[in-house]
């Protein structure tokens, strides 16, 4: 990989499991734009995966893939296999600081730490100047950049929106697990999130009424759900009065199928209570 892409003068990198959709499509066009050589990883890293998740089943469709990123003009595709990435056993690894134990990673053990040492060897491979990830995984999004801060590392960290489907269901290769009945409920969470939102926006400021609401609202139709959390949206910290920049996150199953989404908010810029 460093072979061919020695030659290129600015790469701009985005890393993915593959089970390519719209979203991925987006983040890749974003790539194209910001450097002349774009790279797009596929890799399903079994690192980040908690032995009760989905690995397994986790959509593997390359040839698929490798078509789609044909059509968008994209020049390199790097799909390694778990032997290339992982020779030996991955034992040294990115501890990634508390914050990851909480939201995603109070419910997938080990999922961050999983994502942040598979970005670093993905980074060390390729050494793009830009890399590009999308708010879809604001938790991940954000540990990286903090990562790349932190280590100094060279890469510029770009973020793409989160791209929907019309009904506001954000796109997810996970979304192929959906029943249709499920997926007729799935922009539910979307809907719980926007709900809190505007709750924000319309000055409430009691963060723990409007999560517990809107978890109540999707429980009462069958979901299990893992969090909905208002937080601010530079350090992902507990969301306090006063904070205007925030974000509201969910995580939430519907029968086999876990989902996350979120949503940012602006608070007011002065407190009014309900
Ligand atoms: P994956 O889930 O394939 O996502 C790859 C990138 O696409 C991530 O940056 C993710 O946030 C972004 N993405 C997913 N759905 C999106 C949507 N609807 N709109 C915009 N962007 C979307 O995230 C991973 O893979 C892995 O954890 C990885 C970073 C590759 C490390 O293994």
């Amino acid at each position: 990989m460093r072979a061919r892409l020695r030659r290129e003068s600015s790469i701009a990198f985005v890393p993915t499991m593959g089970g390519l959709h719209e979203g991925h499509v987006s983040l890749v066009r974003l790539a194209q734009q910001k450097a002349q050589c774009g790279v797009v990883s596929i890799f399903v890293n079994r690192l980040q995966f908690a032995p009760t998740d989905d690995f397994d089943r986790y959509p593997r469709m390359l040839a698929v893939d490798c078509e789609l990123l044909q059509q968008q003009g994209v020049d390199v595709v790097f799909a390694p296999d778990e032997n290339t990435l992982y020779p030996v056993r991955q034992e040294f690894m990115v501890k990634p600081p508390p914050l990851a134990e909480t939201l995603e990673g109070e419910f997938r053990p080990g999922f961050l730490q999983g994502v942040a040492t598979v970005v670093l060897k993905l980074f060390n491979i390729v050494q793009p100047q830009i890399a590009v990830f999308g708010k879809k995984d604001y938790q991940q999004f954000h540990m990286v950049r903090e990562m790349v801060r932190q280590f100094n590392s060279p890469e510029e960290i770009v973020v793409g929106e989160t791209v929907r489907a019309p009904d506001n269901l954000a796109l997810s290769s996970r979304n192929r697990y959906l029943t249709s009945e499920e997926r007729a409920e799935a922009p539910r969470l979307y809907q719980a999130l926007a709900r809190v939102k505007r709750g924000i926006e319309d000055g409430n400021t009691r963060f723990g009424d409007l999560e517990e609401n809107a978890k109540e609202a999707l429980c009462h139709r069958g979901w299990r759900v893992d969090y909905i959390a208002v937080r601010h949206r530079d350090t992902l910290a507990p969301a306090c009065e006063g904070d205007r920049n925030l974000v509201v996150l969910g995580a939430a199953r519907l029968g086999n199928t876990r989902l996350i989404d979120n949503v940012e908010a602006c608070a007011r810029g002065f407190t009014r209570k309900r």
